[in-house]
């Protein structure tokens, strides 16, 4: 099993109640002194990729084979479309020291529209639409790869790992 593979499966869904505690989170009692958020990235570029964009978007593609049967999978489809939207957001923290990062900006949000577009879909239960939209999400995966010579290559003929 590759080094990557370790990742794969603790992302997905598992995130997800997290994210939406923080979000509905209460307005604090004790008075607080302002603060300007400062965001700071902590994880490798790399296991953003692995244990988010690819772990999601496989397991997109697998639900995605056949239309799904029921609203439990349809929510699944949404969620982990909308993890790939917010990994856009975390990218946009990761631009390359290296240049390029009008590209990698544009890509990452790009990602975002791709993603969150596709977890409409799945919210509306359009499998034509979901399958096109997941298309398009693998599109901006290869496009943001061919422009920073990334050899992994996203989508159905992507072969096997
Ligand atoms: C904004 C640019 C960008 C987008 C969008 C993007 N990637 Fe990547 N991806 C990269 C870069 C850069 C690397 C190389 C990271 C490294 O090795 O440090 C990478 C590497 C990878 C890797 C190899 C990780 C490893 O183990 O080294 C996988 C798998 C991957 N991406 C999957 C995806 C998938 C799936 C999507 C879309 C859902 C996606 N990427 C979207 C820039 C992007």
């Amino acid at each position: 099993m590759s080094r990557s593979g370790l990742y794969r499966g603790v992302a997905s869904l598992a995130l997800a109640p997290i994210l939406l505690s923080v979000a509905g989170a209460a307005r604090p009692e004790r008075p607080v002194p302002r603060v300007t958020p400062k965001f700071d990235p902590v994880a490798e570029t790399s296991l953003l990729m692995d244990g988010l964009n690819q772990a999601n978007y496989r397991s997109l593609e697998k639900l995605l084979k056949q239309k799904p049967a029921d609203a439990d999978t349809w929510s699944f489809v949404r969620g982990q479309s909308l993890l790939i939207a917010e990994t856009g957001n975390l990218l946009l923290l990761r631009p390359p020291r290296s240049g390029g990062a009008d590209a990698w900006n544009q890509d990452a949000m790009d990602l975002r529209v791709a993603a969150a577009s596709l977890a409409r879909k799945a919210g509306d239960r359009d499998y034509e639409g979901s399958v096109a939209g997941l298309g398009k999400v693998a599109s901006v995966c290869n496009r943001c790869h061919e422009t920073f010579r990334v050899a992994t290559h996203v989508g159905p003929d992507a072969g096997a790992d």
